[in-house]
C-alpha cells in the first residue's frame, strides 16, 4: 500500500483498487480522509481502474463525521465533493464494512455503487441520538434503496441493524465470510462490467409511496421520544424522500441539519455523549496504576440489589457467587434472577442457550467464609445498617484473600466508617449501583478517604466490564445523585402547600422530559423510605408525613401521593388534595396558582446549587461527572443534558438571582446561592468551563 494521505492508503489488484481509511480505530471523516479518498478516488480514475473498494482500519469501516469539526470553518472538500466523485466514478465503486458503518460513515457507503459487509458488521444512522439529522444525504439515499417506512425506523431510532438484516431489507448487496479484503475485491472484479443503479438515481421504492401508511409508521416511532426535536427533523427528511426529487430533498436534509446543530438539544447530547467518555478518565490517577484481575465475584446478600448486579456480573460473563444467611433467602434470591431471565427469554430478546450460560455461571452459597476465601472480588449489599455493615466487613477482612478489593453497595452510609472495620481500608470502596442494578447502567464508585488508586482502578474497570457507566464520586450522605435529589424535597413540600397538587409538579417535569416526576418515583420507591430518613435526622414535613401517617406508602400499599388501580395506572386522589388542603389551612399558607415555569425552577435550581456545593468540596471532580450521573440513573433525558448543564445554559447570573430571590421567598437556606455560583456568576463563568 501506498499512503496518499497519512490518512488513506492506496493499493492496486489489477483493475480493481483499495482506497483504506486509516484513521483509526474508528475513521472518523476528518478533513485528511476526505482530502485522500477525494485524490485516491482522482488518481485511481487517471489510471483507468474499473473498481474501487473503499474499506476501514481498525475497529470498524467508520463511525461518521469528526464532531470536533463541528461549528468550525469548513475545509475543502465536503464530504458531497467526495460523494460526487464516487457517483462520477466511471467504474463500480464498492464499500467494504467491517465492525460498523455508523452516521456519516454508512452515507459514504450509501453513495458506493455496491456494499458488501463482514458477517455481524453494524450499520446505521444515529445521528439523531447527538440530535440531528444525517446530513449527508442518508435520508434521501437510504428510502430510495429500502423504501421510506423501513428507512424511517433505522434513521428515527438511530439503532443500527446488522448487515444480514441490512442485506434482507436491500442497502447492503452481500455478506462477505472469510477475509473481507480480498472478499471485497473478488466482489468487486466480478461486478466489473455490471450495471449498478446509483441510490440517488432509484425511484422505485420511493414512488408508489403511501403517504397515509408512512405517517401511521412516523407515528409510532415518534411516540418514544416525547419533547426531542430531532426525531421530529428525521421524520421531515425522510418524507421529503419520497415527496420532492434527490436534490430538493438534499437541500432540505441540510437545511434540517443546520438548524437541528445548532440548537440546544443537540449541543446537549453531545455534551453527554463526549461526557460518558471523560467521566472513564480519572483525574490524577496514574499511568501505572492497574485494576486488579478479577476472575470470580462473590456478591453479600442476595436481595434487590445483590441480585440485580449478580446477574450484570453473569450477563457479560463473569461467575459470580450469591452468599446469603440462610437457605431460603439464597434460594428466593437465586429463583428472582432465574425468574427475570426467564421472563427477558419469553420476550425473545435473550437465546435459550444464552440464559443456560448465565445461569450456569451464577452460584449461591451460605458458606460465608468458605465462598468469600475464593473471590477476587467481593461486593456486599445487605441491609444499609451500620453494624451490619461492619460486622460483615470485618468478616469479610478475615475471609478474603490479602490484596483483595471489599466494595459497597449502599447509599447513606459513610465508606470511611465501613473500611474503619477491616484491616485493609486502602482496598476497601463503595460501589453503588441504582435499581433495578441489572438494568441501570450508572455506577456511583465512592473513593474513601484511604482507597488506593488500584482498587479506584479495579472499581472502575470492573464496572466497565460488567457493562456499566462507572462515574467516581467522594465519600459523603447520599454520594452525588441522591444527595442532590434530596435537596428538592422541601420545595416539593412548599409547592403542595403553596398552591400545587401531586400531578401539577409531575406533569411539569416529566413535560421538561423525565421518565417520571419527583412524585411519582417517591411512590415508585415506597415514601416509607424517606419517612424513615426524616426520622432519623429529626426533619419534619408536614404533607409527606401526614400522607404517610395515612399508611399511603406508594404503589407497594396500592396508594401514596396517588391512587393506583389494578394496572398501575396513577390516578389523582381527592384524598390526597384534602390532606394538602388542610395542611396548608392548618399552616395559614395561602394557596395560589404557580406557573410551570416557576414549578421546573424550584425542582431544578436546589439541584443545582447543591451541585456546585458538591463540586466545592471535591466530591464530584467535574460539572459533567454530575450530569452523566443524571442522564444514567435517574431518568433524566439526554437531550437536556443534565442539571448543571441546564444551569449553564440559563447563565449562571440567572441562576444566583433566581436561587436568592426563592431562597428568600420560601425561607429555604438551602437555596442561598453557593459561593461557587457567586463566584462564577460574577465572573461569567460556567460550571463546564472551570478548570478549562
Ligand atoms: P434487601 O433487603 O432486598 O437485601 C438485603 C439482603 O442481604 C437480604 O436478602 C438479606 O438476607 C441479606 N443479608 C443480610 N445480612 C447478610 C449477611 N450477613 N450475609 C449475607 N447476606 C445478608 O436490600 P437491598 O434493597 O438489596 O439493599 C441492599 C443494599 O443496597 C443496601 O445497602 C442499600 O442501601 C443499597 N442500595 C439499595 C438500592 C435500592 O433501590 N433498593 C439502590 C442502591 C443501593
Amino acid at each position: 500500500m501506498t499512503a496518499l494521505s497519512d490518512f488513506v492508503q492506496h493499493a492496486q489488484h489489477g483493475d480493481v483498487h483499495v482506497l483504506r481509511l486509516a484513521n483509526p480505530p474508528v475513521n472518523t471523516l476528518r478533513t485528511e480522509i476526505r482530502a485522500g479518498l477525494h485524490a485516491g478516488l482522482a488518481a485511481a480514475q487517471a489510471v483507468g481502474a474499473k473498481a474501487v473498494v473503499l474499506i476501514g482500519s481498525g475497529r470498524m469501516f467508520c463511525a461518521g463525521a469528526e464532531m470536533t469539526e463541528f461549528g468550525k470553518p469548513r475545509q475543502p472538500p465536503s464530504l458531497t465533493e467526495v460523494f460526487d466523485a464516487i457517483e462520477g466514478f466511471p467504474g463500480v465503486v464498492v464499500a467494504a464494512i467491517h465492525g460498523s458503518a455508523l452516521g456519516g460513515g454508512l452515507e459514504l457507503a450509501l453513495a458506493c455503487h455496491a456494499r458488501v459487509a463482514a458477517p455481524g458488521a453494524m450499520v446505521g444512522l444515529p445521528e439523531v441520538k447527538r440530535g440531528f439529522v444525517p446530513g449527508a444525504g442518508g435520508t434521501q439515499r437510504l428510502p430510495r434503496l429500502i423504501g421510506p417506512e423501513e428507512a424511517a425506523k433505522i434513521i428515527i431510532s438511530g439503532d443500527p441493524v446488522p448487515a444480514e438484516k441490512a442485506v434482507k431489507l436491500g442497502f447492503v448487496d452481500a455478506v462477505i465470510e472469510g477475509d473481507l479484503e480480498a472478499g471485497a475485491v473478488a466482489w468487486a472484479k466480478a461486478a466489473i462490467g455490471k450495471t449498478f443503479t446509483l441510490a440517488r438515481n432509484r425511484t422505485d421504492k420511493v414512488g408508489g409511496q403511501d403517504p397515509a401508511a408512512f405517517e401511521a409508521v412516523v407515528a409510532g416511532l415518534l411516540k418514544r421520544s416525547r419533547g426531542q426535536e430531532s426525531p421530529k427533523g428525521c421524520a421531515e427528511a425522510v418524507r421529503a424522500s419520497f415527496t420532492l426529487p434527490f436534490e430538493e430533498g438534499l437541500a432540505k436534509e441540510r437545511d434540517l441539519f443546520a438548524t437541528l446543530v445548532a440548537g440546544e438539544q443537540s449541543k446537549a447530547l453531545r455534551h453527554i455523549f463526549f461526557g460518558e467518555r471523560e467521566v472513564l478518565r480519572i483525574l490524577g490517577m496514574p499511568a501505572e496504576a492497574k485494576s486488579l484481575p478479577v476472575e470470580r465475584l462473590v456478591v453479600i446478600g442476595g436481595g434487590t440489589m445483590g441480585g440485580g448486579i449478580a446477574m450484570s456480573a453473569a450477563n457479560n460473563g463473569v461467575p459470580v457467587t450469591i452468599v446469603e444467611t440462610s437457605e431460603e433467602a439464597l434460594q428466593k434470591g437465586l429463583a428472582r434472577c432465574h425468574a427475570n431471565w426467564e421472563r427477558t427469554v419469553a420476550s425473545g430478546r435473550l437465546s435459550q442457550a444464552d440464559y443456560e450460560t448465565r445461569k450456569a455461571l451464577l452460584t449461591g452459597s451460605t458458606d460465608f467464609e468458605g465462598t468469600v476465601a475464593k473471590a477476587d472480588l467481593v461486593i456486599e449489599a445487605v441491609f444499609e445498617n451500620m453494624a451490619v455493615k461492619k460486622e460483615v466487613f470485618a468478616r469479610l477482612d478475615k475471609a478474603a484473600r490479602p490484596g483483595v478489593v471489599l466494595a459497597s453497595n449502599t447509599s447513606t452510609l459513610s465508606i470511611d466508617e465501613i473500611a474503619s472495620a477491616t484491616s485493609r481500608p486502602e482496598l476497601v470502596v463503595g460501589m453503588h449501583f441504582f435499581s433495578p442494578a441489572n438494568v441501570m447502567r450508572l455506577l456511583e464508585n465512592v473513593r474513601g478517604a484511604a482507597s488506593s488508586w488500584a482498587t479506584i482502578a479495579t472499581a472502575t474497570e470492573f464496572g466497565k466490564r460488567i457493562g456499566k457507566l462507572p462515574v467516581l464520586v467522594g465519600n459523603c450522605d447520599g454520594f452525588v445523585g441522591n444527595r442532590m435529589t434530596g435537596k428538592r424535597g422541601p420545595q416539593v413540600e412548599k409547592l403542595l402547600l403553596e398552591g400545587c397538587l401531586p400531578a401539577d409538579i409531575d406533569k411539569v417535569m416529566e413535560g421538561y422530559g423525565m421518565a417520571m416526576g419527583p412524585l411519582a418515583t417517591g411512590d415508585l420507591a415506597g415514601l416509607d423510605i424517606g419517612a424513615a430518613v426524616r426520622k432519623a435526622r429529626g426533619t419534619v414535613a408536614p404533607v409527606a408525613d401526614a400522607v404517610v401517617a395515612l399508611g399511603r406508602y406508594g404503589q407497594k400499599t396500592g396508594k401514596g401521593w396517588y391512587m393506583y388501580d389494578e394496572k398501575r395506572n396513577r390516578l389523582p386522589d381527592p384524598e390526597v388534595e384534602k390532606i394538602i388542603l388542610d395542611v396548608a389551612e392548618k399552616m395559614q399558607v395561602r394557596r395560589r396558582r404557580i406557573s410551570d415555569e416557576e414549578i421546573l425552577d424550584r425542582m431544578l435550581l436546589p439541584m443545582v446549587n447543591e451541585g456546585a456545593r458538591i463540586l466545592e468540596e471535591g466530591i464530584a471532580y467535574r460539572s459533567i461527572d454530575i450530569d452523566v450521573i443524571f442522564i444514567n440513573g435517574f431518568g433524566w433525558p439526554a437531550f437536556r443534558g443534565g442539571p448543571m448543564f441546564w444551569a449553564d445554559t440559563q447563565g449562571l447570573k440567572t441562576v444566583r438571582d433566581k436561587l436568592a430571590r426563592y431562597a428568600e421567598a420560601t425561607n429555604d437556606a438551602n437555596l442561598k446561592p453557593t459561593a461557587l455560583i457567586e463566584k462564577l456568576a460574577a465572573e461569567g463563568g460556567t460550571f463546564a468551563g472551570m478548570g478549562r
